[in-house]
């Protein structure tokens, strides 16, 4: 199976995403997002994937607070999901949580596996929407819930030149897609009560928050970690984020969509 290409969240990387957004987290909002996006599913007990877990913030989340059955993490970097690993342990909570690293393709589960399948900001990573959205309704039990969240484009087509420049300056691998794309790949999977909810208002307030807090109080301690040069270009990532906001070409979303009760 050929591996997209897809630059690491190397150790640096993770350093400031975990230091802007808090002990597990490789993106925004935190326990609140999820709890948001999540708001109304049942939970409790219950067998839920997390695609692209990265470091685990929330799969601890769902098995302290929302006392999941068991939460499967999957990611596709080694690296990382040792640390899921290592933060589970830490929290105790090794019984409700397992953590695999996977191939980019097929989900590696048998069909109807799932109560819930859940991602935070990883699905953005994965080119075919309509590939994924049809595993991920696959590995669904009737009745079961797929609610996240992801980065969106605001635009279909090109960007504009300062979404590319921002693009560009972060370095990542990106498949943005449209809103539109992806309530479509979600119907053609068969999905019902499909919502997406935007978050562009609330995240151009917190990214400049975010921006500021790097720049100020946090600007010493992360540069004696991961240096002053890697810290100011993330700071310059952040810049031209927040005017990718701003134009509404960058856009986080919450997603959500039911399996039907009777599907095969
Ligand atoms: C922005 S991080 C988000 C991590 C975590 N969900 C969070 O919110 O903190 C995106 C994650 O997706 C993972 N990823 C990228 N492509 C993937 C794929 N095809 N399958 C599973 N995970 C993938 C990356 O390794 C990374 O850990």
């Amino acid at each position: 199976m050929s591996r997209e290409p897809f630059q690491e969240y190397d150790a640096d990387l993770t350093a400031v995403l975990e230091a802007v957004w808090g002990e597990g987290f490789m993106s925004p909002g935190g326990t609140h997002e999820v709890d948001t996006y999540l708001q109304g599913i049942e939970l409790h007990g219950f067998s839920v994937l997390d695609i692209g877990c990265g470091l685990g913030g929330v799969d601890i989340h769902l098995a302290k607070q929302h006392r999941v059955g068991m939460v499967t993490g999957i990611d596709i970097d080694s690296d990382l999901i040792e640390r899921c690993k290592r933060l589970a342990h830490k929290h105790g909570l090794t019984r409700q949580t397992e953590f695999i690293c996977v191939e980019p393709g097929p989900l590696p589960f048998a069909d109807a596996s799932f109560e819930v399948v859940t991602s935070k900001d990883a699905i953005i990573h994965i080119a075919d929407k309509n590939a994924l959205a049809a595993d991920i309704y696959r590995t669904l039990k009737p009745g079961g819930w797929f609610a996240a969240s992801d980065w969106l484009a605001g635009y279909e087509g090109e960007p504009s030149p300062e979404m590319a420049a921002y693009l560009i300056a972060e370095g990542l691998d990106f498949g943005l897609r449209s809103g539109n794309s992806y309530r479509l790949a979600l119907e053609a999977a068969g999905f019902v009560e499909i919502d997406i909810v935007d978050r562009n208002e609330w995240y151009r307030v917190e990214a400049r928050r975010e921006r500021d807090q790097m720049r100020g109080a946090l600007y010493e301690c992360l540069a004696s970690q991961v240096g002053s040069e890697f810290l100011d270009h993330e700071i310059d990532v952040w810049d031209k984020m927040i005017i990718a906001l701003d134009q509404g070409q960058l856009r986080p979303t919450h997603l959500r969509g039911k399996k039907n009760q009777i599907a095969n």
